[in-house]
């Protein structure tokens, strides 16, 4: 059975950007893969934050994943900062990283230009993400399509610390795509993202998630109730593509066409449908809110599993690249 590895920082409460766009598809391959599961608390301090909450929002992740149907019967799911050798990977790996490259990056260069002054932590940034996959030897790296380019740098790596130090030892990574790429945020303008205020939160209750869509954008050429709208430019009928049935999607269209619903019409239906869905992700939730030493737990079990397959990793790493064995 191959091995899919992906990391997800720990942001707090998942967002429904966060659950279509990775974490549905997580669970779903779960059923056919040795899945490893990272909350990437490593990754996160690299842009500015608040260290008096990153425990709660790590643990909060946690939980919401669990909630999301993270099995850790089936799954590996740990904290990354749990598992030392991540840092030692990539620390190896900055001696064959190009940085040209990382240089190039485009999410590197976005985040740059937002920070006065640039923290070598972000440059890095892409190497750790290539440890975190390469550690665990995973074949297989479900991610959306705003890291296909931090995975042709994990291959990179992988070809050129094999050239250098072991033929064949790293297998390059392939990504696996998930369906549903770049949820857009109630603006309507970006992508769903915390730091942009624009989310649906997984776990929010159903009166909030109507409070959230009663003002969300649609199609903006819609001026009024009796204008015809155009769905296929409009941010609510996307979601609708994600959460309602496929017959009911087809009667929004129409509806949506011909100026028979208005939008708040539209909005009603798809809160329910929401709302719907998202009710068992909710009562998981719930339950795991009552065992609180429970996550804990799993994060504890999950990295003590991580280790050992990062702890045999490390140490053929070492090996190969020629380090005086510890002891005598
Ligand atoms: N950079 C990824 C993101 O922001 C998170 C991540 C870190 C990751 N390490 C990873 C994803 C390893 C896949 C594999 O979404």
């Amino acid at each position: 059975m191959s091995r899919v590895f992906s990391g997800i920082q720990p942001s707090g409460e998942l967002h429904i950007g966060n659950y279509l766009g990775a974490v549905k598809n997580w669970v779903t391959l779960q059923s056919e893969f040795e899945c490893i599961f990272c909350i990437v608390d490593l990754h996160a301090i690299t842009q500015p934050y608040e260290p008096a909450e990153l425990e709660a929002r790590t643990l909060e992740m946690a939980t919401s994943l669990l909630a999301a149907g993270i099995d850790p019967e089936r799954s590996t799911l740990f904290v990354q900062s749990h598992v030392p050798e991540h840092a030692e990977l990539a620390w190896v790996f900055n001696i064959v990283a190009p940085l040209g490259e990382l240089e190039r990056m485009t999410q590197f260069k976005e985040k740059a230009a937002r920070q006065e002054s640039v923290p070598a932590g972000l440059l890095n940034y892409p190497v750790l993400q290539a440890a975190d996959i390469l550690l665990y030897r995973a074949e297989r790296v479900p991610v959306g399509e705003d890291q296909l380019q931090h995975l042709e740098l994990a291959r990179e790596i992988a070809r050129r610390w094999n050239a250098r130090f072991g033929r064949d030892f790293f297998p390059e990574p392939q990504a696996m795509l998930s369906p549903a790429t770049r949820i857009m945020g109630l603006d309507g303008a970006a992508k769903m993202s915390k730091s942009l205020g624009n989310t649906i939160g997984v776990l929010e209750s159903p009166e909030a998630i109507w409070e959230k869509l009663r003002p969300a954008m649609t199609d903006p050429a819609r001026k009024t109730r009796r204008d015809p709208g155009n769905p296929d430019i409009c941010n609510i009928y996307r979601l609708h593509q994600f959460f309602s049935a496929p017959a009911e999607v087809t009667m929004v269209a129409e509806q949506c066409r011909s100026a028979g619903w208005g939008c708040l019409d539209c909005k009603r239906v798809l809160a329910d449908n929401m709302i719907a869905a998202l009710a068992p992700v909710r009562e998981r939730a719930a339950a795991l809110a009552a065992r609180p030493a429970y996550v804990r737990e799993v994060l504890a079990a999950g990295a003590a599993r991580a280790r050992r397959i990062a702890g045999a990793v490390m140490g053929e790493v070492r090996q190969r690249m020629g380090f005086l064995p510890a002891g005598v």
